[in-house]
């Protein structure tokens, strides 16, 4: 049924068809109109916009028509979180209360504990139980305005429990009206059986889990953790030009725990992103400048771990895409919230809320590789929104981060109500 939003105080984020990112100072203008109107077709994309005093009225008395009243609420386009680990079994709130007591993310790892924690757990867990888990968290996510989602794996470690994780994932894609995108993450850590063989390791990686993972279809990016204690960059290097024999791009974890080299790794292998990058210099800059390699930063990392926020004020100063993603994880962010991202953005990287709703929505995309299809308003792309009530302006969203404000989500056409 074709639908039409109208008295939309705001409508955000408009961008003309075929911009793909926004780097650098275009980052800071989210074009708007003020008092308008957007219709959604049958196919649950976006069909036009503009503003109320151009609108043909008698189009919303055509039979069929359903009108949506905003009453003077915003729109903006549905956030693109392009860093997730939403399939896990357990929590971690053993290590968050030793973080409390003063150890270190790093020194967790060491004593057994962090990613190797959910790996126990996760292989115990059959396919549906997780999907259960894994399902729950994208509703959640769907419910605070997310309308893509990068899933990866990389909590099985084994060729079996790696399958499993991704075939969740495809699930999620089938069963939501999110745009889901699925990436494998075996060199995520070293498993218990493998502690002293790493080398062994990535062989396994990439003689047997990449294979399988090609042969079922089930990724659509591939990703390392290089960093201290975990991936060394002639690892990362092994694993994405195996990868790149089966059309893997990757998207890799890099420069969380130290300048690791994954930065450079990853942009001499045309990474579509390079992530967190809390740990980023003049070189590392340098490297990602003038590139189509996405900056994707995630604050609710540095949050939660008390680590240092990545440098997105300087990296967008130098000209770079920067997304802004929720690393949504049961250890290093346990949140998927990604208008509490937008706000730690500005509040501790000291960016705009302007380049905070950039960074989250269409840069997001690129990091995905969905710019074509959402992260905008635009004609064509899915009609994955998110309504509020009336508010003052787009700076409201990131400062009033915890206000209920959205009212509904519109994920492909299909209306959610936010019940607030
Ligand atoms: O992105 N840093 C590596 N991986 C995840 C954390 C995973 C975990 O602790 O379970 C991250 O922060
Ligand atoms: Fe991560």
């Amino acid at each position: 049924m074709p639908r039409y939003i109208i008295n939309i105080g705001s409508l955000y984020g408009i961008l003309p068809a075929g911009v793909e990112r926004l780097r650098g100072k275009a980052m800071s203008a989210v074009e708007t109109i003020g008092d308008a109107w957007l219709a959604i077709d049958d196919a649950g994309t976006i069909s036009g916009y503009g503003a109320m005093a151009e609108l043909d009225r008698t189009v919303l008395a055509a039979p069929g028509v359903e009108v949506d009243d905003a009453q003077g609420g915003s729109v903006l386009p549905a956030f693109c979180d392009s860093h997730t680990h939403i399939i896990y079994a357990g929590s971690r709130e053993q290590e968050f209360e030793d973080k409390i007591r003063g150890l270190s993310y790093a020194e967790i790892a060491k004593r057994g504990g962090g990613i190797l924690n959910s790996v126990d757990r996760l292989r115990m867990a059959d396919e549906d139980t997780l999907y259960a888990g894994a399902m729950e968290r994208a509703r959640e996510v769907m419910l605070k305005g997310t309308g893509a989602l990068e899933i990866k794996s990389g909590y099985g470690l084994s060729t079996a429990d790696e399958l499993k994780m991704l075939r969740v994932a495809r699930r999620i894609a089938a069963d939501s009206p999110l745009e889901v995108k699925t990436t494998f993450l075996g060199a995520h850590a070293v498993p218990r059986e493998y502690i002293g063989r790493q080398e062994e390791y990535v062989e396994l990686i990439c003689r047997e889990m990449l294979p399988a993972v090609a042969a079922e279809g089930l990724a659509d990016y591939v990703d390392v953790f290089c960093d201290e204690g975990f991936f060394t960059v002639g690892d990362t290097d092994k694993i994405l030009n195996a990868a790149a024999r089966y059309g893997l791009r990757p998207k890799i974890h890099a420069n969380e725990l130290a300048c690791s080299g994954g930065v450079q790794v990853g942009v001499a292998h045309e990474a579509l992103s390079v992530d967190h990058l809390e740990r980023m210099g003049a070189a590392e800059i340098a490297a990602m400048r003038g590139g189509r390699t996405v900056a994707t930063m995630l604050p609710g990392a540095s949050f939660f771990l008390g680590m240092p926020y990545a440098p997105a004020r300087e990296a967008i100063d130098a000209g770079l895409t920067v997304a802004l993603a929720s690393d949504y994880n049961p250890g290093s962010s346990p949140s998927g919230d990604m208008r509490f991202v937008m706000a730690l953005g500005c509040i501790r990287m000291h960016i705009t809320p302007e380049e905070s709703l950039n960074a989250v929505t269409i840069n997001g995309a690129a990091a995905m590789d969905l710019s074509g299809r959402i992260g905008s308003i635009t004609v064509g792309k899915a009609a994955s929104l998110i309504v509020t009530k009336a508010v003052p302006g787009l700076a409201f969203v990131p400062y009033a981060y915890n206000t209920p404000i959205f009212t509904h989500i519109y994920l492909k056409g299909h209306k959610l109500c936010c019940n607030i």
